[in-house]
């Protein structure tokens, strides 16, 4: 397999120079919300100096080029535009199998909901991601980092919740902890145990929940297998009060909180994260105004996801323009998984959030970095070109940041660097 490694040629030292537009998003550690999400801080000709994982010194050619040693590594650029590296907020990054046969299925007519109510959708992978071992799961994990990586994305929250018993949980749980330490890509991982109500408990889901907060979560923590706990909130899946319950025990054992909400149904999933003080809500395509005011009450981050709004052929994206315009942290992410949104391309997403959800180019790019970065906790370290900061940033085969959303499908980056490291594919 062709994994991304650090380029041999690496030093600790590199300088770049020639960027069309150093796309900083330079500002405060915080969401950024309003009329800050179309400001990029982009320094026009800029350059960069990387020392180590860091970033040492961003600004005009003249200023930095003076702050470069004898043996720095001296990258042109060629007039393209940096960013730093896209932050994806919501992945299921790991699962057995794929559902191509699915996608046939949706694309002859039936939709997505139907082909759950016959037992496939999240229970037809968790099917093949119970008879995977480990290993296996690493193996498949090592390939969508790759995918990923080649494509700017330099750190993804992944969850687990294909599993659904407490060994299968936690198989997949050490998978993505040994994909964030065999690739260069950061993996933040999310305990989904409450992803669906597995086949064996189907007539007995209070059991099911029993397990989840006596059995696997201890564990979970024990490990210290997951920083958040996340659940699909919805009415004939977890409806709000077992959400109620299972997220309270999560959050009382010290893990934070993420929620699927409002994805098919509007059902007060929103309120339930505002109410437990939710870092996230995620989806958000059935939101409406009171969804958005308690969002907004509470400083939940929400998080976007038009890929699966698109991939399961619906119409209904999240109210986009709303969120920005009541001031709340917008993020996008990806959703990657094998049902609802089988894509790691983070320019993809801008894409859609700029044609479906009329979100500017700037305000698509700010959710896909510096405001996917807060919503890990992870705004002091990752999302902006800021002196300090690692240096995850990518050369993009561009000239203006606006092409990143424009050209959908379009090319891969030129240049990825991951904690200061070039990676060759
Ligand atoms: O975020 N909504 C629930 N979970 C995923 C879909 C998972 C799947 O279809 O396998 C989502 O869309
Ligand atoms: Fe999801």
């Amino acid at each position: 397999m062709n994994l991304p490694l650090p380029d041999e040629t690496n030093s600790d030292e590199v300088l770049l120079f020639n960027c069309s537009q150093l796309v900083t998003l330079a500002g405060p550690a915080r969401p950024r919300v309003g009329p800050e999400m179309r400001d990029l801080a982009i320094i026009q000709k800029g350059a960069m100096l990387v020392r180590g994982n860091r970033i040492e010194a961003v600004g005009s050619r003249a200023d930095v080029e003076p702050l470069a040693g004898p043996h720095t590594k001296v990258i042109d650029a060629g007039a393209r535009v940096i960013t730093p590296g896209f932050v994806d907020a919501h992945t299921h990054l790991i699962f057995g199998g794929n559902r191509a046969n699915e996608f046939e299925m949706r694309c002859e007519g039936m939709t997505y909901q139907q082909i759950a109510a016959q037992g496939g959708g999240i229970r037809s992978t968790v099917r093949a991601t119970r008879a995977a071992s480990e290993d296996d799961l690493v193996t498949i994990g090592r390939k969508h980092a790759n995918w990923f990586l080649r494509g700017g994305t330099t750190t993804v929250e992944a969850k687990s919740g294909y599993g659904l018993t407490l060994n299968d949980e936690l198989k997949i749980l050490r998978a993505i902890r040994a994909v964030g330490e065999l690739t260069p890509l950061r993996c933040v991982p999310t305990f989904l145990g409450a992803h669906e109500i597995p086949e064996e408990y189907r007539d007995n889901p209070s059991g099911y929940i029993d397990l989840l907060i006596h059995e696997m979560l201890p564990e979970v923590t024990r490990e210290s297998l997951a920083k958040y706990c996340d659940i699909f909130c919805e009415p004939k899946i977890f409806s709000v009060a077992m959400a109620r319950e299972i997220l309270s025990a999560a959050k009382a054992s010290g893990l934070q909180l993420r929620v699927h909400a409002d994805q098919f149904t509007c059902s007060g999933a929103a309120q339930l994260a505002a109410e437990l003080g939710a870092k996230t809500a995620d989806h958000l395509e059935q939101s409406g105004a009171a969804s958005i005011a308690s969002l907004k009450s509470a400083g939940v981050q929400p998080i976007l996801l038009p890929g699966s709004v698109y991939a399961i052929g619906s119409q209904k994206y999240a109210p986009a323009r709303a969120m920005i315009e009541a001031g709340l942290g917008v993020v996008i992410a990806t959703d990657f998984n094998p049902g609802s949104s089988p894509t790691a391309s983070m320019q993809m997403v801008m894409s859609l959030a700029c044609t479906q959800m009329k979100m500017t180019p700037a305000e698509a790019l700010t959710a896909a970095t510096i405001n996917a970065a807060c919503s890990l906790d992870l705004q002091h370290e990752i999302g902006s070109l800021q002196a300090g900061k690692i240096a995850d940033f990518v050369v993009h085969e561009a000239e203006d940041y606006r092409e990143l959303a424009y050209w959908f499908g379009g090319p891969r980056p030129a240049m990825v660097f991951a904690s200061g490291n070039l990676l060759s594919f």
